[in-house]
């Protein structure tokens, strides 16, 4: 079964697919969409991670034919009220991962309350009609350092307490399977083997 995803992020594309490897899913055949960078892009101006992944699945499904997913993701902070939720990518004015991590230690600083989710919602739909949607958590808190070389944007300040270690001392397999990338991915596929096919 294709399945296209609406990224023309190298790094996603891998991710997606070591996920579809991983949990024993050698029937989705996972591929970006044609010419994705060469369409103007859909705006991420959503209030929620939800309104976002939809509304890029609406817009890309009708580019192509088949199955289309794509996702949102983010950090929220109880301290911060949600924050940094939809805007994680664009927290700090500079927007980068460093800058970002500052950012959210300076918010932070003197708080007690460390509580913290990764959140991922994934949209499926079908030349611009939505099928489903399919979210994803994890739970942890917000270290006062960073910890740990691997992985991207918050992972290094992000403490999971089950297995204590932030998400950037995880290799990508064990991440994978604690994340909420996997676990929302692992909702879609459950929900793409069921779909008839053709
Ligand atoms: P997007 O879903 O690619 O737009 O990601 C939004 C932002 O959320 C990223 O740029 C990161 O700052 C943050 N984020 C989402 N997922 C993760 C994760 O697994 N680890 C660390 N940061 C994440």
């Amino acid at each position: 079964m294709i399945l296209r995803c609406a990224t023309s992020n190298a790094g996603k594309l891998a991710e997606f697919r070591l996920a579809a490897a991983a949990l024993g899913c050698e029937w989705a055949d996972i591929r970006p969409l044609d010419n994705v960078s060469a369409l103007p892009p859909c705006e991420e101006d959503g209030a929620d991670f939800e309104e976002n992944a939809v509304k890029k699945a609406l817009y890309y499904s009708a580019y192509c034919e088949d199955f289309l997913f794509a996702d949102d993701s983010g950090l929220e902070v109880d301290a911060l009220g949600g924050a940094p939720g939809v805007r994680s990518a664009r927290y700090s004015p500079e927007g980068t991962d460093e800058a970002n991590n500052r950012l959210l230690l300076e918010r932070l600083a003197g708080s007690p309350d460390r509580r913290a989710r990764f959140v991922c919602v994934i949209a499926l739909a079908r030349k611009g009609q939505l099928i489903a949607t399919f979210r994803g958590s994890a739970e942890g808190v917000i270290l006062d350092a960073p910890r740990g070389a691997g992985g991207f944007g918050y992972d290094p300040l992000f403490y999971y307490e089950p297995l204590g270690l932030t998400f950037a001392e995880l290799d990508p397999d064990t991440k994978m399977r604690v994340s909420h990338r996997g676990e929302a991915l692992r909702r879609l596929f459950d929900y793409c083997a069921r779909l008839p096919r053709g």
